[in-house]
């Protein structure tokens, strides 16, 4: 494996020192950070929402949901004990105060969540593994009747395209209409190197 697919591949399942460094680099990079408060802002919280983030990653996205939700509950989930770790370093004190769960698990096997969540939000994460019906249907089955789901991504890697990111936003649009989501819109972020997108979709009501 070259030295440039074995750092992408950090991206995917970040694991000891380059998985550190990996942390690093999307916890610093103005794109990243631009991306995920856009992000948050699109979920329009409230303070007493249950929020689930998919992949948090170095867990800065999870400090901008707690700021928001100081009355509720959030939980991180990721598979890469290297990233929660930094997720736990970066948010101690609200693990301390049990407004932070972090738990190890995969999007194609959703165990041990405290759910039902008003929110749930992935960002650049859902790309790997996380697109096929059966990982949307477990994933929204822990939504709330009227509960919102948001997927962002900006395409990365050494040809990142506008089209991509627009491909990517229509595909999972699809996939969640596929399993029952309502109300689903696309939103464009214009960034450098190319835009982020975020599609936003809810669990129908009760009837
Ligand atoms: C590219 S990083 C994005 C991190 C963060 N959301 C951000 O935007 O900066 C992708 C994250 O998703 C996690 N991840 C990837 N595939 C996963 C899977 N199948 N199950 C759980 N976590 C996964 C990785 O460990 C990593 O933390």
């Amino acid at each position: 494996m070259s030295m440039q697919s074995t750092l992408v591949s950090q991206f995917h399942h970040p694991r000891g020192l380059l998985g550190q460094l990996a942390g690093w680099i999307m916890a610093s990079r103005a794109s990243n950070l631009e991306r995920n408060r856009w992000t948050v802002d699109l979920l329009e919280l409230n303070p007493a929402d249950r929020v689930l983030e998919l992949g948090p990653g170095p867990g800065v996205t999870l400090g901008l949901l707690l700021e928001q939700t100081n009355a509720g509950l959030v939980v991180g989930m990721d598979h890469s004990e290297t990233m929660l770790a930094q997720c736990r370093k970066r948010n101690a004190r609200a693990v301390r105060e049990g407004r932070l769960q972090l738990t190890q698990g995969s999007f194609t096997e959703l165990l041990d969540l405290p759910g039902p969540f008003d929110k749930i939000v992935a960002v650049n994460a859902l790309q790997f593994d996380g697109m096929s019906n059966e990982a949307l249907s477990q994933i929204t089955a822990l939504l709330k009747p009227g509960g919102t789901f948001a997927v962002s991504f900006q395409p990365r890697g050494s040809e990142p395209t506008e089209e991509k990111a627009l491909a990517f936003g229509e595909k999972v649009a699809s996939l969640l209409k596929g399993v029952g989501l309502t109300g689903i819109r696309i939103e464009k972020l214009p960034l450098e190197p190319v835009c982020a997108v975020c599609v936003l979709a809810l669990a129908p009501q009760e009837s």
